[in-house]
């Protein structure tokens, strides 16, 4: 076979053990149970479980770790029944590694943030053979050597994971969040059957071991998935990265347990024992231990080799079965890495040379304008369809009316559209075509598509003018009233927000509430009981927390994290809408873009009756936050300056403690600092925070509040 045919038959295999658990995974609970002969003692009973679970495990890594399966996806079911089975009649005797442990969670109400052990670093990306060059130059000089060995492998286009395995037991799994601290997904990951609950107890395993990878979702899987969501009348992923994470941050595991997810770990960590000298041993120890790593991976003796292995992989990239959007590329040294260390959010030892973005050609057959839910209005070109890089693209965006006549695009040309990573399809450029007769050139319209109210222009922006009037902007306010950050009423999708405002049902946020089951069963696809549950979970919404009005209220610059800022330190809805723009800005984390934002929104009365309207419907807002919006941490959003010398921790140690609760540390104090932290020998600080009013705490304090935090965040 040659070489990339080769390289291309493994990495399908890898690919092709997508299956997700099967659907009857997470009702195993309930299923039917063979009895087992009544004579089995206990010690055979204990014999047996150990053997079934030995066994699955072994298949597992045969099929995900090895791409060897040895038995039919049938028999693997047998096995797997087998074991359900006889832990359903000695219940006592279920243990966390057990493979049927992979589903069984209860539902959670939210995800947990959880510290990383190590900060989750990311990549510096280079497009260009020249820059890549260059970071190979960089390398020799800091390294003081002519020759450098790379170690290569895709750049998977999933999100990232930190899994933890204790005495070679998964314990826990976190997505990267910000990079400090992550969702705490172990049940989620559980699921995923190329994840081994179990390592493999030789070649020196670690007592406690921190792997990283990453989780995506196979090209085709991801497309049936699609289907099938949009066959149920819910909302397509847009892309497999997308539904990789939808699929992870799931509060109900058993719904992950349904979505084809695959993780290949690329990454040790943190280990208890020592270390393997090069990354290329890591990855080879970490296929041991029973891991998935990248198959298709090699080492470069020198860059050249990176260049060709870059090339090699990009022109199988239209073939593999998963998105890979780059090659990453190591030195391959451990003790090099150390060396080379890193920046603030990279390491230096490492970078992702990405491919150039996916272009197809096809053509231009209408430009459409569709309305926002803010009224921005934009022009779509509707594309005869192509397919770019697996996924069909029928439409893209076109951005803005400038962007329409800096491209020159008009109906019937003939174009190149791209699709990089999560970008939404974007048309590229216009490609001439010799003897083309063009249409007259796009004009943005002066009157909204949707409601016909006049068009207003803010640069290279245009407005519907027509608010709630616009069924549109209605439609967008419904929905982002009641999605699961602000309101959350469940059951109030597109489709349903949709028929309301199209039949006249709503007419207004309020109307909501007047809703009433006659009305809802006359619409399609409502039957006596989704109607009720549809009231059911309104009828919940009427009592809010003050940071989900706010957020469901979709005031510009105010999302889910400004909305919680301003309900953490305004007492009432009445509180914020009275407060001047210099109020605002007292608060950290409000600048004058978004108090001149919610200014502006206080002041038009047709928002004040928005407001009103929904109070004289039923709808209470409760100060404060609700329960699960609190923040874990007390440091969260606190800034913190240190003065004088500190006797207990150095300052990094202090930084890191106040970073790692969410926290940060500034240099200078101003009215926006939340503490000054006095050691000995203050500095001028002290006198500044003393005029200024700023909370101040001796060393003993702070070391309490950091204790308290490191409690909550456990
Ligand atoms: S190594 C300390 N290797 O790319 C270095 N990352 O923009 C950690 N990724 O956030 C990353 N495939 O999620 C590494 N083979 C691979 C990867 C990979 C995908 C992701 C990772 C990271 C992002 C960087």
């Amino acid at each position: 076979m040659p070489n990339a045919a080769k390289v291309k038959a493994n990495m399908d295999h890898l690919c092709c053990l997508t299956h997700s658990l099967p659907l009857w995974y997470g009702r195993a609970v309930t299923s039917c149970i063979r009895r087992h002969p009544a004579h089995m003692t206990h010690a055979d009973i204990l014999a047996k479980l150990t053997a079934l679970k030995g066994e699955i495990r072994r298949h597992d890594t045969l099929y995900y770790a090895k791409a060897r399966p040895e038995i039919s996806d049938a028999e693997y079911d047998r096995l797997f029944r087998e074991l359900i089975d006889l832990e359903q009649l000695h219940p006592q005797l279920v243990t966390p590694d057990s493979p049927t442990q992979r589903v069984g969670a209860p539902p959670l109400e939210s995800l947990t943030k959880v510290p990383h052990e190590q900060p989750m670093l990311s990549l510096d990306s280079l497009l260009e053979q020249g820059e890549v060059r260059a970071f190979d130059q960089r390398m020799k000089r800091e390294l003081e050597t002519h020759s450098i060995e790379y170690s290569a492998e895709p750049k998977f286009d999933g999100l990232s994971v930190e899994l933890v395995y204790d005495r070679g037991i998964f314990t826990r799994g976190a997505t990267r969040g910000d990079g400090i601290t992550g969702e705490d997904v172990t049940v989620n990951l559980r699921t995923i059957r190329s994840l081994p609950l179990q390592l493999h107890a030789h070649s020196g395993l670690p007592d406690h071991l921190v792997v990283r990878g990453e989780v995506y979702m196979p090209l085709a899987d991801f497309q049936a998935l699609n289907r099938r969501i949009t066959e149920q009348g819910g909302d397509a992923f847009a892309n497999p990265r997308n539904a990789a994470s939808g699929s992870l941050r799931q509060l109900d595991s058993s719904i992950t347990a349904t979505r084809p997810l695959v993780v290949t770990c690329y990454e040790i960590i943190a280990q208890s024992s020592p270390v393997q000298p090069t990354h290329w041993d890591e990855l080879t120890r970490m296929a041991q231990w029973g891991l998935a790593v990248p198959t298709h991976r090699q080492l470069c003796p020198s860059i050249e080799a990176v260049m060709d292995f870059h090339q090699e992989t990009e022109s199988l990239r239209d073939q593999l079965p998963y998105e890979i959007d780059g090659v990453v590329v190591k030195v391959n040294r451990r003790d090099w890495q150390d060396r080379l260390g890193m920046k603030s959010r990279s390491p230096r030892w490492a970078i992702a040379y990405k491919f150039t973005p996916r272009k197809e050609i096809t053509v231009v057959q209408d430009i459409t304008v569709s309305v926002g839910r803010t009224g921005t209005l934009t022009p779509v070109a509707l594309l005869k369809p192509v397919e770019v890089g697996g996924v069909t693209i029928s439409r893209a965006t076109l951005h803005n009316a400038d962007e329409v006549a800096r491209k020159d695009i008009r109906i019937g040309d003939t174009v190149k559209v791209e699709r990089a990573g999560d970008v939404i399809p974007a048309i590229a450029e216009r490609v001439p075509t010799p003897g083309e007769q063009r249409t007259a050139p796009f004009l943005m319209p002066d009157r909204c598509p949707v409601c016909g109210s006049n068009v207003a222009r803010e640069g290279a922006y245009s407005y519907c003018t027509g608010q709630s009037v616009c069924g549109a902007q209605l439609k967008g306010a419904i929905e982002h009233f009641a999605s699961k950050h602000a309101l959350n009423i469940e059951g109030l999708g597109k489709k349903t927000v949709a028929h309301l405002v199209d039949e006249g049902l709503v007419r207004s946020l309020a109307d909501l509430y007047r809703l009433t089951k006659d009305d809802l069963v006359a619409l399609d696809g409502f039957a006596d009981r989704s109607a009720t549950l549809l009231l059911e979970s309104i009828a919940g919404s009427r009592t809010v927390s003050l940071n989900r009005f706010l957020m469901g209220l979709g005031i510009r610059q105010v999302g889910q994290h400004i909305a919680k800022v301003l309900a953490r330190e305004f007492e009432s809805l009445d509180a914020i809408m009275c407060a001047d723009r210099e109020r605002l800005q007292q608060i950290r984390e409000v600048g004058p873009e978004i108090s001149d934002s919610l200014a502006a929104y206080c002041s038009e009365p047709r928002n004040r009756e928005v407001i009103t309207q929904l109070q004289e419907s039923g709808v209470q807002v409760a100060p404060g936050m609700a329960m699960g919006d609190r923040p874990i941490s007390p440091l969260a959003g606190k800034t913190f300056v240190f003065t004088g010398g500190l006797t207990r921790f150095t300052r990094s140690e202090a930084q890191h403690a106040v970073e790692a609760g969410g926290a940060r540390v500034s240099a200078s104090v101003s009215k926006k600092t939340s503490y000054v932290v006095v050691g000995q020998d203050p500095g001028s600080k002290l006198e500044q925070a003393t005029t200024l009013g700023v909370t101040i705490l001796t060393e003993e304090q702070f070391a309490a509040l950091i204790g308290q935090a490191g409690k909550d965040v456990s």
